[in-house]
């Protein structure tokens, strides 16, 4: 069998694993919120209408933060449709989806759902047909305590108490021809400065994140970034990078080597943020907000024509996906220090780890089962690992390393954690890890995510992936030694306690 070697040591440290980067995402889109976090009639829902077992599943997963209300939704949204009595707010075309928007839930239902699920929100603004005033506006009915227009708004419709919510994204994907207003670089750029100064004058604590590139793919993408932070520079803390990824003709060596593309997209931004940080001489840095990563088969255009929640965008994901979205978390660990925030997109129906039948069960797909064990195991400090090994050709990225892998230490318990994914689709793999420069250390446990490529988990076999236990690593002369399955990602545990 092929080995690939690597070292741990807790003097390569990268940085803090930020919590935020277990963040997820809730869309006006499909059955993500009706159906999905909210269902009245369901017989598992809550006095609000929120179904529990969709509660229970989220905080399970272990999610910090969560976006909201889209996505390409937002960008033609009106949230003052969706205060006040639900029998007066108005139902509206949502332009980007072509679906009717009822209004049942808004920003008070939702700060509602955030407190329960223990999850802090992350809203966006229109910055697509609307603009500065409504920002704040927005922003004043949130977090104003009091004796204003909209604070008292908000107390009136049930919410005495502000929702104080900190982290706002200036519009969504503004650079996509897709939007209905669509903008360039430098127009986005200047209102998302003006909407930025507005909102910060209402609340000075926000975070706000700047619309990157809907992809690393798209024409504009790092003239993008570097004209729109040039604008916006001293008012934003984070710009935004998107991507979703998929198996393109059946490529699926490339597809397990998504994470090569993620990687590189995450390096050109922040070469970008520090390219503008050096040209305004700026004492301050620009992290990375990677507010919607997955993978993504449906393509836009299955839209249904002005239904209310229409099944939309439900996939149905394989033992292929789990490892490549475990791959992804990899990525995103590996950049601790400048990916302080990500949100895996969505939460529930659309594209998500969590599926809901109306009226009956929420299960876990297999992508659940990498996520929930990197959120819960991936903290502390990410370490710097670099594998030597054998490589595998891929038609998108040529060779690439067999083994990924990244790792945490959590300097509060001793506790480490290495995350790998074996890219090849049918070769197993021994790894080595050097871990002498680590004291008393002791393997706990072994979990894989693999299986048959093609495999999916049902409503009707919810367990068909789930991670499985493999023998507990060997410690023999200061050497960690684990054997990866074919096409799969796992956690190794070590204490040194
Ligand atoms: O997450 C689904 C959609 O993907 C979002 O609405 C949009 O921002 C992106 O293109």
């Amino acid at each position: 069998m092929k080995q690939a070697k690597f070292t741990l040591d807790p003097a390569f440290r990268i940085g803090a694993v930020d919590p935020r980067v277990r963040g997820s995402f809730v869309e006006h889109l499909g059955r993500c919120v009706y159906g999905g976090i909210y269902e009245p009639d369901h017989p598992d829902a809550d006095s609000d209408g929120f179904r529990n077992d969709v509660l229970d599943l989220t905080r399970e997963l272990g999610v910090t933060t969560v976006r909201y209300p889209g996505g390409n939704f937002v960008s033609g949204y009106q949230w003052e449709d969706a205060i006040g009595p639900r029998s007066e707010r108005p139902r509206r075309l949502d332009l980007a989806w072509k679906t009717l928007e009822t209004n049942e839930v808004g920003v008070d239902e939702f700060a509602a759902w955030c407190r329960k699920a223990g999850v802090a929100p992350m809203m966006a603004v229109n910055l697509g047909t609307r603009g500065v005033q409504e920002a704040a506006a927005l922003v004043e009915y949130c977090n104003h305590p009091a004796g204003s227009y909209w604070s008292d708004l908000r107390a009136k419709y049930g919410a005495k108490e502000p929702h104080d919510i900190k982290i706002w994204c200036l519009g969504n994907e503004m650079d996509g021809p897709w939007q209905i207003a669509h903008k360039s670089a430098r127009d986005y750029g200047i209102l998302a400065n003006q909407t930025a100064k507005a909102m910060r004058l209402v609340d000075p604590d926000l975070e706000l994140v700047a619309c990157g590139s809907s992809h690393r793919r798209m024409a504009t993408f790092g003239a993008w970034e570097a004209e729109v932070l040039e604008h916006t520079y001293n008012v934003v803390d984070y710009i935004s990078l998107h991507s979703y990824y998929k198996p393109k003709d059946g490529d699926f060596a490339s597809f397990l080597a998504s994470g090569v593309e993620m990687d590189a997209m995450i390096d050109e931004v922040v070469a970008t943020a520090d390219f503008v940080k050096a040209k305004l001489r700026s004492k301050k840095t620009i992290n990375l907000s990677y507010d919607e990563w997955n993978v993504w088969y449906h393509e836009p255009g299955d839209e249904s024509e002005w239904a209310v929640a229409p099944a939309l965008f439900q996939d149905q994901y394989t033992l292929a996906d789990a490892v490549v979205v475990g791959s992804l978390l990899n990525s995103l660990i590996r950049h601790a220090d400048r990916v302080t925030m990500a949100c895996f997109a969505q939460l529930v129906n659309v594209i998500a780890p969590i599926t809901t039948v109306n009226g009956g069960p929420a299960y876990r797909q297999s992508t659940f089962h990498p996520m929930r064990l990197a959120f819960q195991y991936g903290v502390g400090d990410a370490l710097r690992v670099e594998p030597t090994g054998p490589e595998v050709e891929t038609p998108e990225y040529g060779s690439v390393p067999q083994l990924d892998a990244t790792a945490t230490l959590d300097p509060e318990t001793g506790d480490l954690a290495v995350f790998a994914t074996n890219r090849s689709l049918t070769e197993p793999l021994q790894v080595d890890v050097d871990v002498r420069a680590l004291k008393d250390v002791r393997p706990v446990e072994h979990l894989s995510v693999h299986g048959e490529r093609d495999a999916v988990n049902t409503v009707d076999d919810q367990e068909r992936i789930v991670p499985r236990a493999q023998d507990v690593p060997v410690l023999e002369d200061g050497r960690v030694r684990f054997e990866l399955p074919p096409m799969s990602w796992s956690v190794v545990r070590l204490a040194t306690t």
